[in-house]
């Protein structure tokens, strides 16, 4: 049998980085069932190209023929364009892909300064809040503008985030126990589960948020060996800067745990380095944090290590946690020895060359 992933490159350096994670699948040979990668489209420039950003045909695929799924990048207009909406939020409202599972850890990485240590999973809600886009915008009798936008946030949705934030830590806790001679985690606290909200300010909307996350642990006994902490969103970012080792899991609604996500990932270097999974109950896609990069495009100096990561993510999410971890230990050994690195970490080399360099320690 093969392993059918599905790959939408979309805009940008996304172009540039998810071939860079392709070459990596496949150097795992019999690791892995034979990948078969299967091209599909989607994105800012098929808008442009053939007016849909998102064709029928790339869900059909995902859904009926594909065992998981990487996404590089799109490159949304910030004004509004008549008949476009971001592919990437229509895809995850598509295949219920709930959770935005997105891992920040530090690597030591020479030339950086990195006082931290990192190591934290950001579980972001993927399909409510702010990014429903109901937005609307009238004129005052006075002529002036006013514009509004709902927020949603449901017990059902915030349940399920929670309980997938428990089970993240549930595991994590287990893992760290396990961990090797010489490979322990400096974090010797019990796991713990931060529900980031303002509830202060917005107590209908993030106090459900909040209330259906604690539900979860209140539940069930399963989760009696984890801590429950709670942190306004404001602070959560100052904390998260000053003293990010003291995080292990957060979990957040969608427009707060997408800045947080951006900000933890300087605190590790680079956008280029932090990989996601966008995960419902039967379907992963992979996707790296950051944007298309307009910046860096087309000129393959695109770190590649947040694609190559999220491939790794993809394949512990379907069971294949060996061959993950082998790609991880690649990365990591390519960044701790800092001969090849792209320019966000200080470096000269391309993204060609960074892949190769991943490809030779696996
Ligand atoms: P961005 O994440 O594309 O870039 C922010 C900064 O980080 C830039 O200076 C860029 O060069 C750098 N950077 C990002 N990824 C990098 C990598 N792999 N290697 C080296 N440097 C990297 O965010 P920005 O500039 O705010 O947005 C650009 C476009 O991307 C917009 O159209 C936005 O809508 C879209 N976007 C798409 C996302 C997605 O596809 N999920 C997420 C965020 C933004
Ligand atoms: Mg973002």
């Amino acid at each position: 049998t093969s392993l059918k992933i599905g790959m939408i490159p979309a805009d940008g350096i996304g172009k540039e980085v998810l071939p860079a994670a392709q070459r990596v699948l496949e150097a795992l040979g019999s690791a892995i069932p034979k990948p078969e990668f299967i091209p599909l489209l989607a994105g800012w420039g098929e808008f442009n190209k053939n007016g849909k950003a998102l064709p029928e045909e790339t869900i059909r695929v995902l859904k009926e023929e594909c065992d998981s799924a990487m996404f590089g990048s799109v490159s949304s207009p910030s004004h509004k364009v008549a008949g476009y909406s971001s592919p990437i939020v229509a895809l995850r409202k598509h295949l219920d892909l709930y959770a935005n599972v997105r891992p920040v850890s530090s690597v030591p990485i020479p030339g950086q300064q990195q006082s931290f240590k990192c190591d934290m999973v950001i579980v972001r809600e993927n399909t409510e809040c702010l990014y429903i886009k109901q937005e609307t915008i009238s004129t005052n009798p006075d002529g002036s503008k006013i514009a509004l936008a709902t927020r949603q946030i449901t017990s059902r949705a915030s349940e399920r985030i929670g309980k997938m934030a428990f089970e993240i830590a549930l595991r994590r806790g287990q893992e760290r126990l396990a961990a090797p001679k010489g490979k322990e985690s400096w974090w010797k606290g019990e796991p713990k589960v931060t529900i980031v909200h303002k509830s202060n300010v917005l107590s209908v909307t993030d106090g459900l948020f909040r209330e259906s996350v604690r539900s979860i642990k209140e539940g069930t006994d399963r989760y009696a060996g984890i801590k429950m902490e709670e942190q306004l969103v404001d602070s959560m970012v100052y904390r998260m800067f000053r003293e990010p080792e003291i995080f292990d899991v957060a979990v957040a609604p969608n427009l707060y745990g997408d800045i947080i996500s951006d900000g933890a990932a300087a605190l590790v270097g680079s956008l280029g380095l932090v990989p996601s999974i966008n995960a419902g109950d039967n379907f992963v896609m992979g996707e790296p944090v950051h944007g298309s990069a307009p910046d860096i495009e087309g000129k393959n100096i695109a770190n590649p290590i947040a694609s190559i990561r999220s491939a790794a993510l993809v394949l512990s999410s379907l069971g294949y946690v060996e061959p993950a971890a082998k790609i991880n230990a690649a990365v990591d050994a390519v960044l701790m020895e800092g001969t090849y690195l792209t320019p966000d970490l200080g470096g000269k080399s391309t993204t060609t060359e960074v892949t190769d360099a991943v490809l030779k320690r696996l």
